[in-house]
């Protein structure tokens, strides 16, 4: 089998790394860039250190300030259209994976036009739009890294899954230094979702040799560290291994795909706007103990490699301890119910049909070891209440 791997040109990657900016501009011939980024990043002052850091080399950069969470077809319209009107070279990408993902769609739609649709799954896009350098202030998506973007058509709530090397960040700054004033909530959620992006990479039918040896780096790095950057903003050594763990996760799932976690958690984002991390953290624990018969030996290894079993454990044990783990670390870090949420009961069950058939069609659930029907997804939606 022949995996292809498909990678940022250039990964800066460690403390300071986006204070390198301007050389990794300047390595790539780029010198008016634009910088897509949203309002909390300009109010903390991120943006203007950025700015600051490329006055500092005779550069300038235009701002665009609103990208909003879970990205929407109208959300980027204003941002395409100052990447046709202007004079740009490249984009520097700020923010979470919502500024990184907006920044992605308006590259390609800035150059080539058309609308979002067009662009769509199962197309896919391997034209090279505007060279985008990320620089992500989460850990995280790892949308720094993938070649995939999601944005909503807020007609019909669908959220477009958009795919190719076309998406793919030209350089990624990675620097945990970003990171070290999140919020909790917001290292809970997008630190979950990188554990996700890990563990469903290395359960995926995707898997390859080469995505799980990224996997298993990422789950090393994030199971004994999430806590304690939860608790403690300011620990560096954690931050920094979360920050590679999440790099590293979304290396491994845009070369293997995510699973049936990703593939629930999309319909009750766009039905109840729910944040993607805190989705796939609700669902984790009932989808990993439905999948652990079809990959039980693969779970096992997720369970070492997080640090909560030993290699003398046995695959049972293991997997035990792994179920055990995963409640607790959503507890640990206050992981509401769905109800808690507040999202309307009623409702959620009146929608399960409509998300089980949104599940299936983005195509995540048939990579899961063990490939569920409707009615399982049914099924497992109950089991969040
Ligand atoms: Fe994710």
């Amino acid at each position: 089998m022949v995996t292809q791997v498909i990678l940022p040109r250039i990964l800066q990657i460690g403390e300071g790394a986006s204070q390198q900016l301007p050389q990794v501009l300047a390595s790539l011939g780029c010198s008016r860039p634009l910088i897509i980024t949203d309002k909390m990043m300009v109010k903390l002052g991120y943006t203007q250190t950025i700015q600051d850091c490329l006055a500092a080399s005779g550069l300038s950069a235009d701002v665009f300030d609103d990208t909003v969470p879970e990205p929407t077809v109208s959300s980027i319209q204003a941002g395409v259209a100052k990447v046709r009107d202007g004079d740009y070279d490249s984009i520097i990408a700020l923010g979470g994976g919502s500024p990184i993902d907006s920044a992605k769609a308006i590259s390609i739609l800035g150059k080539f036009g058309g609308v979002m649709r067009d662009y769509k799954f199962p197309r896919i896009v391997n034209e090279l739009g505007l060279p985008i350098i990320a620089i992500p202030t989460t850990a995280g998506t790892g949308s720094e890294v993938t070649k995939v973007t999601i944005i909503t058509d807020e007609s019909n709530d669908e959220k477009m899954l958009c795919v190719g090397v076309g998406f793919m960040p030209l350089a990624a700054l990675v620097d945990f230094n970003l990171t070290l004033s999140l919020p909790k909530r917001t290292t809970a959620d997008t630190g979950i979702d990188a554990l996700t992006h890990a563990m469903e990479a290395y359960v995926s039918q995707k898997a390859s040799l080469y995505t799980d040896g990224q996997a298993i780096a990422a789950m090393r790095l994030i199971g004994p560290n999430l806590r304690r950057a939860f608790h403690d903003g300011t620990d560096k050594h954690a931050r920094e291994r979360v920050m590679l763990g999440s790099t590293l996760a979304g290396i491994a799932f845009s070369n293997a795909s995510v699973a049936l976690v990703h593939g629930m958690s999309r319909p009750i984002g766009a039905a109840f706007h729910v944040p993607h991390g805190l989705s796939n953290a609700m669902l984790l624990p009932a989808v990993t103990e439905f999948s652990i018969p079809a990959a039980a030996e693969r779970y096992a290894d997720c369970a070492r490699a997080m640090g909560v079993a030993s290699e003398q454990d046995s695959t049972d044990v293991a997997n035990s301890k792994l179920m055990a783990e995963l409640y607790a670390l959503n507890d640990e870090l206050e992981v509401p119910t769905p109800e808690l949420f507040g999202i309307d009961r009623d409702e959620f069950f009146r929608l399960l049909p409509t998300m089980a058939e949104q599940a299936l069609q983005s195509g995540s659930p048939g990579n899961n070891p063990r490939v569920p029907s409707a009615d399982e997804i049914i099924e497992l939606y109950k089991k969040l209440w």
